[in-house]
Protein backbone atom coordinates (compact mmCIF):
# COMPACT_ATOMS: atom_id res chain seq x y z
CA UNK A 1 0.00 0.00 0.00
CA UNK A 2 1.37 3.66 -0.87
CA UNK A 3 -0.25 7.66 0.26
CA UNK A 4 -0.98 8.93 -3.18
CA UNK A 5 -0.23 12.58 -3.61
CA UNK A 6 -3.51 14.43 -3.98
CA UNK A 7 -4.23 17.18 -6.52
CA UNK A 8 -5.13 20.15 -5.23
CA UNK A 9 -7.18 23.52 -7.03
CA UNK A 10 -6.20 24.91 -9.49
CA UNK A 11 -4.60 21.98 -10.90
CA UNK A 12 -6.52 21.47 -14.37
CA UNK A 13 -6.66 17.87 -14.21
CA UNK A 14 -8.83 17.76 -11.41
CA UNK A 15 -11.73 18.83 -14.04
CA UNK A 16 -10.90 16.11 -15.99
CA UNK A 17 -13.96 13.32 -17.09
CA UNK A 18 -13.21 10.38 -15.39
CA UNK A 19 -14.46 6.75 -17.65
CA UNK A 20 -15.94 4.21 -16.31
CA UNK A 21 -13.56 1.44 -14.17
CA UNK A 22 -13.62 -1.66 -17.23
CA UNK A 23 -12.58 -4.52 -14.89
CA UNK A 24 -12.12 -4.72 -11.53
CA UNK A 25 -8.81 -6.16 -11.41
CA UNK A 26 -5.61 -6.72 -9.14
CA UNK A 27 -4.78 -2.84 -10.85
CA UNK A 28 -7.89 -1.56 -9.55
CA UNK A 29 -8.03 -3.65 -5.88
CA UNK A 30 -4.52 -2.00 -5.49
CA UNK A 31 -5.78 1.39 -6.19
CA UNK A 32 -8.50 1.20 -3.85
CA UNK A 33 -6.42 0.16 -1.42
CA UNK A 34 -4.14 3.30 -1.12
CA UNK A 35 -7.04 5.17 -2.15
CA UNK A 36 -8.66 4.19 1.45
CA UNK A 37 -4.94 4.68 3.08
CA UNK A 38 -4.56 8.05 1.42
CA UNK A 39 -8.05 9.14 2.87
CA UNK A 40 -7.71 8.03 6.00
CA UNK A 41 -4.16 9.57 6.72
CA UNK A 42 -5.36 13.01 5.42
CA UNK A 43 -8.58 12.73 7.66
CA UNK A 44 -10.47 13.03 4.67
CA UNK A 45 -14.34 11.62 4.79
CA UNK A 46 -14.20 11.14 1.15
CA UNK A 47 -11.78 10.69 -1.85
CA UNK A 48 -12.55 10.64 -5.33
CA UNK A 49 -9.84 8.60 -7.91
CA UNK A 50 -9.65 11.86 -10.10
CA UNK A 51 -8.12 13.71 -6.92
CA UNK A 52 -5.26 10.86 -6.96
CA UNK A 53 -5.16 11.62 -10.89
CA UNK A 54 -6.80 8.69 -11.81
CA UNK A 55 -9.68 9.23 -14.77
CA UNK A 56 -12.12 6.17 -13.90
CA UNK A 57 -15.35 6.22 -11.96
CA UNK A 58 -14.28 5.49 -8.48
CA UNK A 59 -14.55 6.81 -5.20
CA UNK A 60 -13.68 5.90 -1.39
CA UNK A 61 -16.15 7.17 1.60
CA UNK A 62 -16.34 7.06 5.59
CA UNK A 63 -18.85 8.98 7.11
CA UNK A 64 -18.32 6.51 10.42
CA UNK A 65 -17.85 8.62 13.34
CA UNK A 66 -14.89 5.77 14.17
CA UNK A 67 -13.36 5.74 10.58
CA UNK A 68 -13.89 1.76 10.44
CA UNK A 69 -16.61 1.83 7.83
CA UNK A 70 -15.08 2.28 5.03
CA UNK A 71 -17.63 2.15 1.63
CA UNK A 72 -15.39 2.09 -1.75
CA UNK A 73 -17.97 2.65 -4.88
CA UNK A 74 -16.87 1.41 -8.35
CA UNK A 75 -18.82 2.68 -11.42
CA UNK A 76 -21.23 4.90 -8.87
CA UNK A 77 -24.50 6.67 -10.57
CA UNK A 78 -26.84 8.88 -8.72
CA UNK A 79 -30.17 6.92 -10.36
CA UNK A 80 -32.75 10.09 -8.05
CA UNK A 81 -32.16 12.35 -6.25
CA UNK A 82 -35.18 14.09 -4.00
CA UNK A 83 -36.53 17.44 -5.27
CA UNK A 84 -35.59 19.48 -1.97
CA UNK A 85 -32.09 20.26 -1.11
CA UNK A 86 -30.39 21.33 2.28
CA UNK A 87 -27.12 23.54 2.93
CA UNK A 88 -24.52 22.32 4.44
CA UNK A 89 -20.81 22.77 5.47
CA UNK A 90 -18.01 20.93 2.97
CA UNK A 91 -14.56 20.99 2.77
CA UNK A 92 -12.33 18.73 0.30
CA UNK A 93 -8.84 17.36 0.36
CA UNK A 94 -8.49 19.30 -3.08
CA UNK A 95 -8.83 22.60 -2.07
CA UNK A 96 -7.51 22.90 1.55
CA UNK A 97 -8.03 25.18 4.10
CA UNK A 98 -11.41 26.47 2.87
CA UNK A 99 -14.62 25.22 4.34
CA UNK A 100 -18.21 26.30 2.11
CA UNK A 101 -22.04 25.79 2.55
CA UNK A 102 -23.21 24.09 -0.60
CA UNK A 103 -26.73 22.70 -1.22
CA UNK A 104 -26.84 19.04 -1.71
CA UNK A 105 -30.26 16.98 -2.24
CA UNK A 106 -31.45 15.74 0.67
CA UNK A 107 -32.10 12.02 -0.47
CA UNK A 108 -30.43 9.84 -3.54
CA UNK A 109 -30.50 6.72 -4.38
CA UNK A 110 -27.40 5.44 -5.69
CA UNK A 111 -26.01 2.37 -7.55
CA UNK A 112 -22.53 1.00 -8.31
CA UNK A 113 -20.35 -1.67 -7.79
CA UNK A 114 -18.31 -2.97 -4.76
CA UNK A 115 -14.69 -4.26 -4.88
CA UNK A 116 -15.65 -8.11 -5.03
CA UNK A 117 -18.14 -7.00 -8.39
CA UNK A 118 -21.14 -6.80 -6.59
CA UNK A 119 -24.10 -4.41 -7.26
CA UNK A 120 -24.98 -1.85 -5.02
CA UNK A 121 -28.33 -0.06 -4.96
CA UNK A 122 -28.85 2.16 -1.71
CA UNK A 123 -30.79 5.02 -0.78
CA UNK A 124 -28.77 7.23 0.76
CA UNK A 125 -29.62 10.57 3.15
CA UNK A 126 -28.50 13.64 4.58
CA UNK A 127 -25.02 13.52 5.45
CA UNK A 128 -24.30 10.09 3.61
CA UNK A 129 -25.94 11.61 0.34
CA UNK A 130 -23.85 15.05 0.66
CA UNK A 131 -20.70 12.95 0.30
CA UNK A 132 -21.74 10.83 -2.55
CA UNK A 133 -22.44 13.89 -4.26
CA UNK A 134 -19.09 15.70 -3.86
CA UNK A 135 -16.99 12.59 -4.82
CA UNK A 136 -19.88 12.09 -7.58
CA UNK A 137 -18.80 15.85 -8.54
CA UNK A 138 -15.59 14.94 -8.48
CA UNK A 139 -15.46 12.19 -10.84
CA UNK A 140 -17.46 15.03 -13.62
CA UNK A 141 -14.46 17.34 -12.84
CA UNK A 142 -16.89 19.53 -10.56
CA UNK A 143 -15.57 21.28 -7.33
CA UNK A 144 -17.89 22.02 -4.12
CA UNK A 145 -17.04 25.61 -5.02
CA UNK A 146 -18.52 25.28 -8.30
CA UNK A 147 -21.88 24.41 -6.29
CA UNK A 148 -22.27 27.40 -3.87
CA UNK A 149 -24.83 29.60 -4.29
CA UNK A 150 -24.23 31.96 -1.63
CA UNK A 151 -21.01 34.02 -1.75
CA UNK A 152 -22.13 35.97 1.07
CA UNK A 153 -20.30 33.48 2.98
CA UNK A 154 -17.22 34.48 1.62
CA UNK A 155 -17.49 38.01 2.02
CA UNK A 156 -18.63 38.92 -0.95
CA UNK A 157 -22.35 41.35 -0.64
CA UNK A 158 -24.54 39.53 -2.88
CA UNK A 159 -25.49 36.59 -4.75
CA UNK A 160 -23.74 35.92 -8.18
CA UNK A 161 -24.68 32.85 -9.65
CA UNK A 162 -27.79 31.06 -10.09
CA UNK A 163 -28.38 27.75 -8.31
CA UNK A 164 -26.24 24.74 -10.94
CA UNK A 165 -28.54 21.65 -11.67
NI1 LIG B 1 -13.60 16.74 -2.46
Amino acid sequence: MALLPILCFPDPRLHKVAQPVQAVDARIQALIADMLETMYDAHGIGLAATQIDVHERLIVIDVSEERDQPLVLINPEITWSSPDRHKGEEGCLSVPGLRGVVPRHQRIRYTGFDPQGQPIDRVAEGFHARVVQHECDHLIGKLYPMRVTDFTQFGFTEVLFPELD
